[in-house]
């Protein structure tokens, strides 16, 4: 059993000295690197979609906890760099939560918002990220949401419905007056997520879980991918940890890109590469139904 995925995932056949010489191959360009000196060597408007969650300033394994001040200073230059590299029909996803400072919650998302707009931005969607688990807090309601700033450059922007509808609650509903009388109702292809998503957050149990303490579930990654870019269109994560975003880049034949800092998580997303390409990599499905589980009458 590998010592970097804990467990449930399958041996990889490759060796640990293998994963460290790739930085790059033809679809996967991951690097160990600093997010501003990797994103400064990338080329003007070249990325279709940049998808990611930074460091909230929490003081957590990955990261040095510094003033509010600083950190928006940080994520400012990041997200300059983000926007240099952003095609004129893409779209930048910023996933964030709260900074908490002695119970008190600052949402980062509504610290952000000026800087994108600062750039010209347009916001899309404020997309709630609802999941189940989490700290119990006793002194205020438990935190069980996050959000995705979603904007776009322009306002010719890349967004396909089609490969992610969910499956309606009433698909067989029809017409029941006017010229489409007797036609079914909704698209029969499904309805619209909308703009709140219900996806488990990867703890313990999840099967996508590897030693990084924060993972994006590849299914909410994998729902912006397929609506935002086309084929053989470039993703760019520039706080890529395990390498979440590459995988549901590269599960759909887009081009994947991204850096972190630390080694231990790019071993683990290229790790977590190879075996998406063995085909032994497992995922939960991008549109599965939260378990509910059965309570005692
Ligand atoms: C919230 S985690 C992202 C996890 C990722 N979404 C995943 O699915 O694994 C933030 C990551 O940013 C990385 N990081 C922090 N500062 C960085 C920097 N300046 N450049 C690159 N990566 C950085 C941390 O090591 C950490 O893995």
């Amino acid at each position: 059993m590998s010592t970097l995925i804990q467990r449930k995932q399958p041996k990889r056949s490759s060796s640990k000295a293998s994963i460290e010489r790739l930085q790059r191959d033809a679809r996967a360009n991951i690097a160990c690197e600093d997010n501003l000196n990797y994103m400064r060597g990338l080329s003007n408007e070249s990325m279709n979609l940049i998808v990611t969650s930074p460091p909230y300033n929490l003081g957590k394994e990955y990261e040095r906890r510094t003033s509010q001040e600083k950190y928006i200073e940080n994520q400012a230059s990041a997200i300059a760099e983000a926007v240099r590299l952003l095609d004129p029909k893409g779209s930048i996803c910023w996933q964030v939560g709260n900074f908490v400072d002695n119970g008190k919650v600052y949402p980062l998302d509504i610290l952000l918002y000026p800087i994108f707009k600062n750039h010209g931005l347009q916001l899309r969607n404020r997309i709630i990220w609802t999941f189940g688990h989490g700290l119990h807090c006793k002194n205020r309601f438990s935190g069980r949401h996050e959000t995705i700033l979603w904007f776009t450059k322009t306002d010719d922007y890349t967004f396909n419905l089609d490969p992610v509808r969910i499956p309606s609650k009433y698909p067989y509903k029809k017409h029941f007056k006017g010229p489409k009388k007797g036609e079914f109702s909704g698209n029969p292809l499904g309805k619209n997520p909308s703009d709140v998503w219900d996806i488990p957050n990867v703890k313990s149990n999840h099967i996508e879980k590897t030693q990084h303490p924060c993972q994006f579930p590849v299914g909410l990654v994998e729902r912006l991918v397929l609506a935002l870019t086309e084929k053989n269109q470039s993703v760019l994560d520039p706080y890529i940890g395990a390498g979440s975003t590459a995988i549901a880049a590269l599960k759909h034949d887009r081009h994947a890109y991204g850096c972190d800092l630390n080694k231990t998580y790019i071993d683990i997303a290229w790790e977590r590469i190879h075996q998406l390409r063995a085909g032994e990599l497992r995922t939960r499905p991008m549109n599965k139904p939260v378990h509910t589980p059965k309570t005692k009458a």
